[in-house]
């Protein structure tokens, strides 16, 4: 890649207010809240329910999801390797300019291999990152088929299906690991917030 002096591009941000200031507006700080896991496992559900209760603690939020980013900035994207790294990449770079806007920003996509979480930790900073895994097993999430998808995929309607004709590698070193067949979506949230509600105080300078 050519650096921004060949591409005629000069940044500006020296000039504009730092994440510092924003996060002194809103009294938080931002933080990426990212959830990984099998379709159907529950990561939207917990992240919807999470938003709730921080926003009820005066916390602004930002969800990104399959619905606001699948049909929108990425609904060109299908489920090839390719696109799916193409996919999280353009995710978490647009989480970088919530997170630099002080914002705790939510996270819910698959996100099925540690190189493609890694890349987003990487985009987004290591520091801003917490990696947080759904592991609902895939007979619960195959039983649940809330879209129908895991049935369609088994009749081979669907192709490269996570779980089923596409791998999952499960995440590592996650800071957190939920199993929503047995924790209820209040405890998942409590475990979440306790995580949380630390790494959001503005600590004073
Ligand atoms: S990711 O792998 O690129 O991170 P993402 O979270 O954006 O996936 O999208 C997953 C959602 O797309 C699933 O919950 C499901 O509703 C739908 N989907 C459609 N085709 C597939 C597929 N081949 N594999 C996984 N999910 C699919």
């Amino acid at each position: 890649m050519e650096n921004n002096e060949e591409r005629h591009i000069y940044p500006v941000s020296d000039r504009m207010l730092s994440r510092r200031d924003k996060e002194e507006l809103l009294h938080q700080r931002g933080l990426m809240v990212w959830f990984t896991g099998l379709s159907g496992s529950g990561k939207s559900t917990v992240a919807i329910a999470l938003e709730r209760e921080l926003h009820r603690r005066g916390i602004l939020c930002r969800i990104l999801d399959g619905d606001n980013i699948r049909c929108g900035i990425n609904n060109n994207l299908g489920f090839s390797e390719a696109d799916r790294v193409e996919n999280i990449r353009r995710i978490a770079e647009v989480s970088k300019l919530f997170v630099d806007t002080g914002i705790v920003t939510l996270a819910a996509f698959i996100s099925p291999s540690n190189d493609i979480r890694e890349m987003a930790a990487r985009i987004i900073g290591k520091d801003d990152f917490l990696e947080v895994y759904v592991s609902t097993p895939l007979e619960e999430c195959e039983r649940r088929d809330v879209k129908g998808l895991y049935a369609k995929a088994r009749r081979g309607e669907i192709k490269n299906f996570t779980g089923i004709s596409a791998p999952f590698e499960a995440p590592l070193h996650p800071a957190l690991t939920l199993d929503t067949s047995v924790l209820g979506v209040e405890e998942s949230v409590s475990r979440l917030l306790a995580l949380i509600l630390p790494k959001i105080q503005l600590k004073q300078l």
